[in-house]
């Protein structure tokens, strides 16, 4: 099987990711079946899609006679499983983040698709090789991960379960091609394999700063717009939702060791409500949904912002250690087509001096008390090669 056989994709999950993720295989021509639990969530997720198509209209950037196929014969809506994957070649999974239910939900999709078909998950953190043993055909399961909003993130981390085939996986990167998106190989099934494991250690680190009371949620995310952010942690955090910002840490805590894991202050969000946007309340106050107003003049001066490229930079040496990666500039790849930023932290790395790198990971490491920022082998070995 090559590329060329995948020709309908089933996307499972119309949410979020689900919608984008289904629209981005409408525009590179695919026939998507698009199903949810819930008829209510299908046309919800039928009408996101739309309204991403009428500003691609708008702007030009696509034809109208890609425009009409779309709409018209490519996309199909279904809350009938067996009729989302019965004629799939390709399933993607983009439902919540549960691994029981990832792996009810794969055993239901093993049995009804047919058996030449690829079964994907977009999970962001989770193992590709604990959800591919729910089914019959672990060669054929795969991690295929979306960065929201996936129309306008070009990355895709193409992820290789413990018995995934080297067919899947030229298979997933030749897909992510063919949607012109930048694939990178992820090697083995790591927790949030490359991008979201290097961006937990600057989490890491803000966290306890913000623990410890050294600086304001407002001071930080002032100091980070001001270097050219769209947006500061602490609003990122509320953003995305304080609940699953936890939910993330404590399973890198599980699977990773105790240093990844939620500082005292989230959990206790959490458990007050503070949810952030969707509560209306998290680091800050969401005023019917509005962002949060920062003051720029309370900016602090107390955090150097390389702390948190030195962070970064020390965690993706991990992963090549960790045979997760062949080099350092395919992380470096994942995390500036997962992010606004015009360079990763490698490249920032090999400008500054070693020395610098390794004082202040021993002096994070020890001021905040988290063994997961000692230099690794890598950064403390010769030359400037990390
Ligand atoms: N939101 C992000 O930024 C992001 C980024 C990358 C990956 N992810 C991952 O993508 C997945 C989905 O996240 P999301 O943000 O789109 O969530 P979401 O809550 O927006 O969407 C999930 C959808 O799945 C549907 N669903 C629930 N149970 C289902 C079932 N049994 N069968 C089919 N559909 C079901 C829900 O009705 C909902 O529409 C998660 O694994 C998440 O970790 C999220």
């Amino acid at each position: 099987m090559n590329i060329n056989d995948i020709k309908t994709v089933a996307m499972i999950g119309a949410g979020d990711m689900g919608h984008g993720i289904a629209e981005v295989a409408l525009l590179a021509g695919y026939k998507v079946n698009l199903y949810d639990i819930k008829d209510e969530f299908v046309e919800l997720g039928k009408k996101r899609i739309f309204e991403s198509l009428d500003l691609l209209l708008g702007k030009g950037k696509i034809p109208q006679e890609l425009d009409t196929a779309m709409r018209e014969q490519l996309l199909s809506t279904t809350t009938d499983l067996a009729e989302a994957v019965g004629d799939a070649d390709l399933v993607i999974e983009a439902i919540p983040e549960i691994m029981d239910l990832k792996k009810k939900v794969f055993a239901e999709i093993d049995n009804l698709a047919p058996a030449h078909t690829l079964l994907a998950s977009n999970t962001s953190t989770m193992s590709i090789t604990e959800i591919a043993q729910a089914t019959n055909r672990p060669e054929k399961v795969f991690g295929l991960h979306y960065f929201n909003p996936a129309v306008l993130m070009r990355l895709v981390e193409v992820i290789r379960a413990e018995k995934t085939s080297d067919e899947t996986m030229q298979i997933g990167m030749d897909f992510a091609a063919r949607e012109k998106k930048v694939g990178v190989y992820v090697k083995r099934d790591t927790p949030g394999f490359i991008a979201n494991r290097v961006n937990q250690a600057p989490a890491v680190l803000i966290g306890e700063i913000l623990e410890r009371g050294e600086i304001e949620p407002e001071e930080l995310d002032a100091f980070v717009r001001l270097m050219g952010s769209a947006m500061g942690p602490c609003e990122l955090t509320d953003y995305v939702g304080v609940d699953v910002a936890v939910n993330v840490s404590k399973y890198f805590a599980e699977t990773l060791g105790p240093d990844y894991g939620p500082p005292a202050h989230l959990l206790k969000m959490v458990q007050e409500g503070k949810l952030g946007k969707k509560s209306g309340q998290g680091y800050f106050e969401w005023p019917n949904g509005e962002r949060p107003k920062i003051d720029f003049s309370k900016a602090t001066r107390k955090f150097n912002f390389l702390w948190t490229f030195f962070v970064q930079i020390n965690e993706a040496t991990k992963l090549i250690q960790e045979g997760v990666v062949d080099t350092l500039d395919e992380v470096d790849l994942a995390m500036v087509n997962s992010s606004g930023m015009p360079f990763g932290p490698i490249s920032l790395g090999r400008q500054i001096s070693k020395l610098d790198l390794i004082d202040n990971l021993d002096m994070l490491a020890e001021r905040y008390d988290k063994p997961m920022f000692k230099p690794t082998r890598r950064v403390l070995g010769g030359g400037h090669k990390f």
